[in-house]
């Protein structure tokens, strides 16, 4: 079958079942464009609190699918295949996270959005790269800040806010390979080209030493919006390669390298667009949450969908 069949397919599917189609940034091309919405883990949260379709199909992985479960319990919502899970989800169990709090009483947990529900279920502030730093500047000064799961972002947030954060060891295996030794390369071979960086990525603190007037630390959404609006032609993209198809597609014209050709998220990469059709066809795989765990993970995923931009 050709994509233009399956994509149509998809369509008149989701108008049958009363689904809305949300896919993120590092989707596949075609995926991202059967979508209704493209969009970064915090767009996606709002898309999904926001929807007034019976059921959501997620193209995104487990935790988003899991965030949108929470948020709206009454939905039908589905990831098209099991296996779009997240190493840096996987870093931090829920036990872990209590056996941790455990030696810091009184601290506030603020918790990065890719994580599981259990761990969701331990947090009083839930962030995405897209609103983490107004997270942390919610929280009251004096309280001490236990951050998880992602340490590149951790750092990140120190420098950009000042605070000391006490920050857990996790990393995103795609972001965390791209190196500080690839920023120096783009900054020998291309000084013409503006950079976006990821704040997941392992370069990223070192990438702000290059200034504003040239880099720019930004989640996926927001990197679309600032190539859009920035005077430069050339940009050279710190994090997962999927995000090129959304900018080469909201900023036309402009050219978009990768800064690493293999930071490709496996998980991201398994949703394809007959698996998208079968969810739609088989209402598969239907993402539930606890209703007690769903229940103590509601506030924190509120509040982050409140907070920000
Ligand atoms: P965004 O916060 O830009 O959505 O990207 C983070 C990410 O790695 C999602 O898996
Ligand atoms: Fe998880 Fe990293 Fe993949 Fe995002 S890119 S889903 S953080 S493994």
């Amino acid at each position: 079958m050709t994509v233009t069949t399956l994509h149509e397919e998809i369509r008149e599917l989701a108008r049958t079942r009363d689904a809305v189609i949300l896919a993120h940034n590092y989707q596949r091309p075609e995926v991202q464009d059967v979508a209704d919405y493209v969009g970064d883990s915090l767009g996606l949260s709002r898309q999904a609190a926001a929807t007034e379709a019976d059921v959501i199909v997620f193209c995104g992985v487990h935790f988003m699918a899991e965030t949108a479960a929470i948020l709206s319990p009454e939905k039908t919502v589905l990831l098209p295949d099991l296996g779009a899970g997240c190493s840096l989800a996987a870093s931090i169990t829920g036990d872990q996270l209590r056996e941790w709090k455990a030696k810091h009483s009184g601290a506030v947990v603020v918790s990065y959005v890719n994580t599981t529900a259990d761990v969701k279920a331990e947090t009083d502030y839930c962030c995405t790269s897209g609103n983490a730093q107004q997270v942390i500047e919610a929280v009251p000064e004096d309280q001490e800040i236990l951050f998880l799961p992602d340490m590149y972002l951790g750092l990140w947030l120190e420098r950009v806010t000042g605070r000391k954060l006490t920050i857990w060891l996790g990393e995103c295996h795609v972001h965390a390979g791209i190196r500080p030794a690839d920023i120096e390369r783009w900054e020998r071979e291309a000084p013409d080209a503006e950079l976006l960086v990821h704040p997941e990525c392992g370069c990223a603190s070192q990438a702000m030493a290059f200034g504003s007037e040239r880099t720019q630390i930004l989640s996926t959404e927001k990197m679309v919006d600032y190539a859009r609006r920035s005077p430069k032609q050339r940009f050279l993209v710190a994090t997962e390669t999927g995000i090129l198809h959304r900018l080469e597609k909201e900023a036309p014209g402009k050219t978009f390298e990768p800064v690493r050709e293999d930071a490709v998220c496996r998980f991201m990469k398994v949703t394809t667009l007959e698996k998208v059709r079968d969810s739609l066809v088989e209402m598969q795989h239907r993402i539930t949450v606890e209703p007690e765990i769903a229940d103590r993970a509601r506030l924190a995923i509120e509040r982050m969908v409140a907070i920000g931009a």
